[in-house]
Parts: structure tokens; sequence; C-alpha cells
């Protein structure tokens, strides 16, 4: 019996409407549309407006964006993970409400956060649960409403983030596709330089905080960007090297999308082409565990079956990984 490997057949995403530009962003904090451009690569991003909506809005429209297009009966969803950093409300998992509202009555759910490498990890978790035969139909959904977190008057962190959410369907492969290796890692040192200090269960929301606006995500974004570079190079770098592969064999880098002179600098370390590195990151900006689904869906009806794809991610905490997936259809 051939070995069952844990492969992506389909995906699905959604962006909300509102186009948040760096020239709207000038009129709100002392920006320049050049100096966002040429630091981050951004041009514009996507916020999600409408009062009362929350991740789940956005995961429950990508997972249905899914559904539709592989003509997907969501009994069939044996498991469904949101991986996200934005969970609707503490306590109640966002993950129930997405499965229950998509129709996958017949699933399990829970939320898995990793920060920025939520995604990365979370497709570890699926493929683990199809390699070992236990489910069938897991559906992997990477969203976030990072607007719900970000100061707005904040330069620092305003111009980076924005909204967003991208699903993969993850089922069994007998042709030897789908995830190959993996390379996560994880260092809690990290977490003073990339976090909300209050809201949390360590420091429970108060009025001072409030009035501080420490409720609002706070980056060292130097150091976050050192640590960055040098890991996500470094996991890339890994991964090809124990799978003896150059990078002649990648048919595409798919990079968490957080600046794009931290995606050239893993680039460059792996001496790639830079036509096989998928970007999106001028439309989008951050948009924490959407950026790999959101990459896969842009760049879909690129890819071919058998195509060798590295992803790389790096996020808070710290959090970091690289997977090695040969694409499936
Ligand atoms: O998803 C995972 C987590 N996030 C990341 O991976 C993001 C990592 N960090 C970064 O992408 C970058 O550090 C930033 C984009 C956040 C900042 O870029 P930078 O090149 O590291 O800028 P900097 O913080 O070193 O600031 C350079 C200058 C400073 O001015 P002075 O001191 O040189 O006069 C800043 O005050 O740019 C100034 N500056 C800005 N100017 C205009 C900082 N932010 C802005 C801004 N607009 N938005």
């Amino acid at each position: 019996m051939s070995k069952i490997t844990a492969a992506i057949t389909a995906v699905g995403a959604y962006v909300p409407e509102y186009v948040l530009t760096n020239k709207m962003l000038e009129a709100v904090v002392n920006t320049s549309d050049e100096w966002i451009t040429s630091r981050t690569g951004i041009k514009e991003r996507r916020i999600l407006k409408e009062e009362g909506k929350g991740t789940s809005f956005l995961a429950i429209k990508a997972a249905q964006n899914l559904i539709d297009k592989k003509g997907l009966d969501p009994k069939d969803i044996d498991l469904v993970i949101v991986a996200t950093a934005t969970q609707d409300m503490k306590a109640a998992t966002t993950a129930a409400y997405t499965a229950t509202s998509i129709g996958a009555v017949n699933a399990f759910s829970y939320d898995l956060g990793a920060a920025c490498s939520s995604f990365l990890f979370g497709l570890s978790t699926a493929a683990s649960y199809i390699e070992s035969g236990r489910y069938k139909k897991i559906v992997l959904i990477g969203a976030d409403k990072n607007s719900s977190m970000i100061d707005p008057l904040d330069r620092a962190t305003c111009i980076i983030f924005g909204d967003g959410a991208g699903a993969v369907l993850i089922e069994p492969n007998s042709e030897g596709l789908g995830l190959q290796d993996e390379y996560l890692r994880s260092d809690g040192i990290g977490r003073e330089y990339l976090r909300a200090e209050y809201g949390g269960s360590s420091n429970p929301i108060t009025k001072e905080a409030i009035e501080q606006r420490k409720q609002y995500i706070y980056q060292d974004g130097k150091t976050v960007f050192k640590n960055a570079v040098f890991n996500m190079a470094d996991v890339a770098s890994k991964i090809l090297e124990r799978n003896q592969l150059t990078k002649d064999d990648i048919t595409w880098l798919v990079p968490h999308q957080a600046n794009k002179r931290i995606i050239d600098a893993t680039a460059n370390r792996i001496e790639l082409d830079p036509n096989k590195v998928m970007l999106n990151i001028e439309k989008y900006g951050n948009t924490t565990s959407a950026t790999l689904p959101l990459l896969l869906s842009d760049y879909e009806s690129q890819l071919k079956k058998g195509d060798r794809l590295i992803f790389a991610a790096f996020g808070g905490g710290f959090t970091w990984g690289s997977i090695y997936l040969k694409w499936a259809y």
C-alpha cells in the first residue's frame, strides 16, 4: 500500500471591499506613500468596517468560496481549523461558529494561534491528522481582522496590517503529492517585541490602559525585522538542504507577506529568481494568518500538479517555520 500524504485540493479566499490606501493614511498619521512603498512594498490594504462583524465573517466567506469552487458538500467536512490571532471573542471558539455557519454539521472545530505562523502550523496539524488516516477532509482557514487590534494613530503598525482570509481543503493523496517536509520553530524571547500588552489574561483591560492605548498592538519594528530576515531565510534554506533541493527545483516560494524587504532577503538567501516568488503584499499588506492562503488563491491559476512550493513564515511570539509541499492539482 502506498504512503498517504496530505495534499491541498482546493483554495478559497475573501478580502473586505473597503480599500485603505497609503494616500488615505497620509491624512491620518505622519507618513507618506513614498515611505510606505519603499520601506514595505505595501500600497493598500483591506479593512472590515461593518460593525459587529469579526474574524469569523472573513473566515466564513473564504470557506464558502472554497466550498462553491470545489462543489464540496459541507456535511463531508471532518474538521475545521481557524488559524487566527484575532478571535471574535474571548472564551468562544471562532472556529465553532465558522463551522456551523458553513454547514459543516458533522465536523469538530477549533482555533489555532501562532501569530503570523498560524496557517503554517495549522497546515502541519491538519497534515498529521490526514497522514494518520484519522480524518479525510479538513478545512484550514487563515483569517484575521487585524484592524481590531491596530491603533489607527500609530504609524509604526497602521501602515502594515490589513484584514482578510484564505481557506484550503486538505485531503489524503496516494501519489506522493502534498506536504513533504516541515521545519517549525518558536522562541518566547520574542514576545516583548510584538504584542498587545493589555486585554489578555496577564493584564486584563483597564480604563488607564485604554487611555494609554495599550490594548493595541505594539511592535518594535527593527527587532522584529532583523529576526524575521534571519529566521525565514534560515528555515527556508534548511528545508532545501534537508530535501536535497536546489533553487532550480523550486517552482514557487510562498513567503509570509509582512515586508517586501523581508521577502527579498529570504529569496536572495536561497538565490531564487524573483519570478518564482509569490507576492501580493502591495494590495493587502500583512494579513497575519491569511497571507499564505491568499497567495495560493491569487496564484492558483498558475499552479500545476507536481509544482514544488516552499512556504516560509515568521510572526509574533516569536514563531516561524518552513514547509515543503508538492501541489496536487
Ligand atoms: O508579520 C510579522 C511581524 N511583522 C514584521 O515582520 C514587520 C517587521 N518590521 C518592519 O517591517 C519594519 O521594521 C517597519 C516597516 C515596521 C519599519 O521600517 P524600518 O525600516 O525598520 O523603519 P525604522 O523603524 O527604522 O524607522 C526609520 C525612520 C525613523 O525615522 P528617523 O528616526 O530615522 O528619523 C522612523 O521614525 O522612519 C520613521 N518612520 C516612519 N516614517 C514615515 C517609522 N515609521 C514611519 C512611517 N512613515 N509609517
